[in-house]
């Protein structure tokens, strides 16, 4: 311990442990040894450059601010997908899962910056006390707001299904993939889904915020296609809207739409070092900034919100649906997202001129 003018402080990662209860231990052994302004548990995803900026877009930009609420935005979906399976992790994953593995942190982590009301000030402590209001707010999720699949060998027999990992208990029901509804119960989010999706062996590897608004349908009709807002994380890191727009020139299409974006690619817009996840938090530790780290209350509250639902998962109570390593995952989550009022636009496709 310093004595005089030194500090110290702590960086604890996950996990932090298993659900309320030992969650609530762990934050008990450390109490007597460090104050709660040394601990720093840090999620990486905290630190990534997209998530750091979600309070900027909407706290700084009144065009955002103002229409952030179940009056325009219709869903949110906040999506993680990895091409990887678990291999040679199998024994770690096994006894987490996903849901403790990426959902009850990094996802709801971004869920509280997308869904937080705006904070007194940007001091630390005023940011996570807006996180932690938001968090309080949610109920814990249910089995019918939740779609739990677990991955087979790919269709063409390349990667191997999870319980062909030999450090996977056999007959295991650990689920790679989930899909949550969660609902924030205030004014400001009344009946908006929040969708958070995590998957293992998907087709594809990204971390995307879509926030999907309400239809304008007069006097355009279907022709005027729902705006979304999309930040995405990784790879590629960008920030677009859709919007309709006059299709240029001259068009048969009697309405004369067009779906396009504005598109804020980081990659041509701005040509700086972006730096990795744990760079920016370390570097934040040592500044003493704890904006990006999670206090024990916001932890506390974030496994209040799982932990029925991992128990009943547990006790075996819920068991995952086989999908193909390499595909979507469950078509059961796909249905869920449509139940869930979110609309699938076909035609427009976000290519960056020049993706990494
Ligand atoms: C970790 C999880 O916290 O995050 C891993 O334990 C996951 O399972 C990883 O692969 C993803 O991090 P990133 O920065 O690669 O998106």
């Amino acid at each position: 311990m310093p004595t005089g003018d030194g500090w110290i402080r702590v960086i604890i990662e996950k996990p932090f442990g298993r659900d309320t209860e030992t969650s609530a231990q762990l934050s008990s052994k450390l109490e007597p040894l460090f104050s709660e302004p040394q601990i720093f548990r840090i999620d990486h995803y905290l630190g990534k450059e997209m998530v750091q900026n979600i309070l900027t877009v909407r706290f700084a930009n009144r065009i955002f601010n103002s229409i952030w609420n179940a009056q325009n935005i219709s869903n949110v979906q906040i999506t993680f997908k990895e091409t990887i399976g678990t291999e040679g992790r199998g024994g770690y994953f096994d006894s987490f899962g996903i849901i403790r593995d990426v959902i009850q942190n990094h996802l709801t982590q971004i869920l509280a910056l997308v869904g937080m009301g705006k904070p007194n000030s940007l001091d630390a402590e005023s940011i996570r006390d807006a996180k932690v209001a938001v968090l309080r707010s949610i109920e814990p999720v249910t089995k019918e707001n939740c779609v739990l699949g677990q991955y087979t060998a790919s269709e063409d027999g390349k990667i191997p299904g999870y319980l062909d990992d030999p450090t996977v208990p056999k007959g295991s029901k650990c689920p790679t993939f989930a899909m949550i509804r969660l609902f924030i119960n205030n004014d400001q989010w009344d009946g908006v889904p929040f969708i958070l999706k995590a998957g293992k062996a998907l087709e594809d590897k990204a971390v995307v915020i879509r926030i999907q608004f309400k239809d304008e349908l007069r006097p355009y009709g279907e022709a005027a296609q729902r705006n979304e807002l999309v930040i995405r994380a990784q790879p590629s890191e960008a920030m677009y809207i859709k919007i309709t727009n006059k299709a240029p020139g001259i068009t048969e299409d009697l309405r004369g739409t067009h779906q396009t974006e504005l598109d804020l690619t980081y990659h041509s817009r701005y040509g700086v070092y972006i730096p990795d996840a744990y760079e920016s938090l370390i570097n934040e530790c040592i500044l003493g900034n704890s904006t990006n780290f999670v206090r024990k209350d916001e932890l506390d509250a974030a496994w209040k919100i799982f932990t029925p639902l991992l128990h009943q998962i547990d006790q075996g109570h819920v068991t995952p649906i086989p999908y193909k390593a390499g595909s979507r995952g469950p078509k059961e989550a796909d249905e869920m997202l449509i139940s869930s009022g979110f609309k699938y636009q076909e035609g427009y496709k976000w290519s960056p001129q020049n993706k990494l």
